[in-house]
């Protein structure tokens, strides 16, 4: 397609079709008409034919030759010999017994035979006829051919393929801008409300979808960010009360390390948040492409209960590990943030004395399937609602608010653990009974 445009195509190809058109009907136009001149002439000689052939019976050849007619008259004899013609001397012409207008008319009574000349500009009619005496009359004219008459009346027809060029084009000009109006006139904002061709109803519901989408992802990105100012702003405002009381002066020394300390905690957390806050962007910006290489998750589970084992002593729980090395293909810090926050939320979800068990399962190509690693966390503590199974995977959202900052929580670690999972290209499954515990399952397909 070297142009792209459709108006231009429309209208060239409805331009093209008039056009041609116009020459097939030129052309019916004179075959017809040829033709149906050719018949006249046929009927006009055979009905000169009938008042010949007394002339002839009678032995009048002398009338004959006296006749006043522009056609030819010739005479043959059954044999093929000519014994009269009206035009030229009939002792210098060839015998005629070959001649398809004498074969036929001996054969059939009469016959009707047209030749070209040998420059075509020429036809010659011959009508012949046998007679009672078993001689031969043919009588024969002259035409035009096809060309010279579409000649004779070139100028004619050049006007007419003017005309019919010129309202072709203004036609097909006309046609082209009609059937690409509506198509020019799609609001791209609202495609749904503009009155479209049923053949681009699937294209303009593709577009307010993404139309959609797009609106939803704009609503949840200004949601998050909402978000992040108000979790940065609460630590801040706890730390500027505390140091402007600090700054003043003259605190007790007791009351002056609590507040340092307070100051130390919200400054911590800040620093969590603004961390958590950087991961999320980085698995977000998935143009950041980062070294994927052959992991054990094993090891990485043992690294994370090492890092957490001394918050697992704060509520006695046991930290198990079972299972297979659990051997993928991934990014190192991306699973290990992922394991880290399925461990850390085990922990500090769980009861006194409880435990956290994490299972590592390899299982081999079944039924056609890839090959899977499977990792679970679970845990023996609070459980998650059913109803609020979707949600904690969304950004700073935690199911019971309060509980979960006095730990230290942002609401992000799971919302981490969802984006590197599909980094990956991992599937994760909650299941879970309030009161009794839950389990996070991670399945990545290698
Ligand atoms: N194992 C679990 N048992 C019970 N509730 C859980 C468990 N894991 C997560 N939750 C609930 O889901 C919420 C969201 O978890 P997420 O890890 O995203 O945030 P967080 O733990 O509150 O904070 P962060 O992980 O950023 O420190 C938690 O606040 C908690 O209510
Ligand atoms: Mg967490």
């Amino acid at each position: 397609m070297k142009n792209k445009s459709l108006t231009f195509r429309i209208f060239i190809n409805t331009f093209l079709v008039g056009t041609l058109i116009y020459f097939v009907c030129a052309f019916m136009f004179f075959g017809n008409l040829y033709t149906y001149f050719e018949e006249q002439l046929f009927n006009e000689l055979e009905s000169e034919s009938i008042f010949l052939e007394d002339y002839v019976l009678n032995g009048d050849l002398l009338k004959l030759q006296n006749l006043e007619t522009k056609n030819r008259i010739t005479l043959i004899h059954s044999n093929g010999s000519v014994y009269f013609d009206n035009t030229v001397s009939f002792e210098e012409m060839e015998n005629h017994a070959l001649r398809s207008e004498f074969l036929g008319a001996k054969d059939k009574g009469v016959s009707k035979v047209s030749r070209y000349s040998s420059t075509m500009t020429e036809k010659t009619l011959y009508f012949a006829k046998l007679l009672s005496n078993g001689d031969v009359l043919r009588i024969s004219c002259n035409q035009h051919s096809v060309w010279v008459l579409v000649l004779g009346m070139s100028q004619i027809l050049l006007l007419i393929l003017v005309i019919a060029v010129i309202i072709s084009g203004i036609s097909a000009s006309w046609i082209s801008q009609k059937i690409v109006h509506p198509l020019n006139s799609i609001n791209l904002d609202e495609p749904e409300s503009s009155d479209v061709y049923e053949e681009l109803k699937p294209f303009t519901k593709r577009i307010a979808e993404e139309n959609f989408e797009k609106a939803q992802r704009e609503e949840i990105r200004a949601q998050y960010t909402a978000n992040v100012s108000h979790e940065l702003k609460t630590p801040l405002t706890s730390i500027s009360g505390f140091a402007e009381i600090l700054m003043q002066g003259g605190t007790d020394p007791k009351i002056t390390v609590d507040f340092s300390k307070s100051i130390y905690d919200e400054a911590q957390r800040m620093t969590t948040l603004v961390n958590d806050i950087i991961k999320l962007s980085k698995l977000d910006e998935k143009s950041i492409a980062m070294e994927k290489e052959a992991l054990s998750l094993r090891s990485i589970c043992r690294e994370v209960m090492e890092v957490l084992s001394a918050s697992a002593k704060t509520k006695n729980l046991s930290l198990n590990l079972e299972g297979d090395s659990g051997l993928i293909n991934g990014v190192e810090p991306v699973i290990y943030e992922m394991i880290y926050n399925l461990v850390d939320n085990a922990i500090k979800y769980n009861k006194i004395d409880g435990s956290v068990n994490i299972k590592i399962q390899e299982i081999q190509n079944f039924a056609g399937d890839r090959n899977k690693v499977i990792l679970s966390v679970s845990d023996t503590g609070i459980g998650i609602p059913y109803s609020e199974r979707e949600r904690i995977f969304e950004r700073f959202y935690r199911i019971d608010k309060s509980r979960s900052r006095s730990l230290g929580g942002t609401g992000l670690g799971l919302s981490i653990v969802k984006h590197a999972s599909k980094y990956h290209n991992a599937s994760m499954l909650v299941t879970s009974e309030e009161g009794k515990g839950s389990t996070f399952t991670v399945v990545f397909e290698i």
